[in-house]
């Protein structure tokens, strides 16, 4: 059976009058690594709350159908329960923040603290997730006076240290440079590798190609495409219904028209382009 899966889910928030998330039909293996596009309010975050169970438990409104990770229904347990299973990094960094610690490492050793984790293990652990990330210079400083990529940063180690079975990720690259976005889909690929489940909203479709397995494509709550990355990030429908494309698809996109292009398929990765041209 499917690790996380979302049968028939819709969502409406409070007050408002259409529905954030209509008609979820999703299934994730366990370790697969899916990443989630869409245009802005297309529901991304609301699927990151979902799955991570504050929809319904902290958003109310209206919710049916299923929302099951690891065979347990998210309405059937406790935020509390849900979270040591599931971890979530918000949208934006600074809101991930506790406000109650003064250090980088305190900051992320806070979420072991309240679990009752051991003094010892829990310096091992942050060392090890903090490594992992590349912020192990970050440790003495206050989490509020770094910038925003070393706040996202910081939010995932402290998601990671937390060793979740379901890793959900809202654009956690999108204050980042070109080497620190690498980096991270590098360290979340890894853990994919290790049998961590990831679902990742992203805009960064050149590196969506290199390192996830399947990509969702949203669009006014409803999944509009879904496959392998190849096939959805150089679909047609995708420019005619504003989502963003990678640049060198665009290129080559503009080539084909002018029969430059010869391959079928085009790329979304400098590497798949260069070899495209040749
Ligand atoms: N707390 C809220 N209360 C009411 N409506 C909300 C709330 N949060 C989001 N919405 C609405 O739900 C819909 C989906 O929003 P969501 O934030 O999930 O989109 P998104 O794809 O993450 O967008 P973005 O690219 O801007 O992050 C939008 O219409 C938005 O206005
Ligand atoms: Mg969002």
């Amino acid at each position: 059976m499917a690790f996380v899966n979302l049968q028939n889910l819709a969502y409406k928030y409070p007050l408002t009058k259409t529905n954030a998330l209509e008609n979820i039909n999703l299934q994730v293996r366990e370790g697969e690594f899916v990443a989630v596009i869409g245009p802005n309010g297309a529901g991304k975050s609301t699927l990151c709350y979902a799955l991570a169970g504050f929809v319904p438990h902290f958003f109310k409104g209206e919710i049916s159908g299923e929302i099951e990770v690891d065979g347990r229904k998210s309405g059937e347990s406790t935020l509390d329960e849900w979270v040591l299973n599931v971890g979530l990094a918000f949208q934006n960094p600074f809101n991930q923040i506790s406000g109650a610690k003064y250090t980088v490492f305190e900051e992320i050793a806070f979420g072991l603290e309240n679990i009752g984790v051991p003094r010892d293990e829990m310096k091992t652990r942050v060392e090890e997730a903090m490594s992992l990330t590349g912020i192990s210079d970050l440790a003495d400083r206050s989490p509020y006076s770094l910038s925003g990529g070393q706040q996202q940063r910081v939010a995932l180690t402290s998601i990671l240290v937390m060793r979740p079975r379901l890793l959900v990720l809202d654009e956690p690259t999108s204050q980042m440079d070109p080497i620190g976005t690498r980096e991270v889909f590098g360290v979340v690929r890894r853990m994919a590798e290790e049998g961590m489940t990831v679902v990742m909203v992203e805009h960064k479709m050149e590196w969506i190609a290199h390192f996830a397995d399947r990509v969702i494509a949203l669009k006014e709550g409803q999944i509009f495409l879904e496959g392998t990355p190849g096939d959805v990030l150089t679909s047609d429908v995708l420019i005619e219904n504003g989502f963003g494309i990678s640049r060198y698809t665009s290129v080559a996109r503009e080539a084909k028209k002018q029969g430059l292009w010869k391959k079928e398929k085009l790329p979304v990765t400098l590497d798949e382009a260069v070899e495209g041209f040749k």
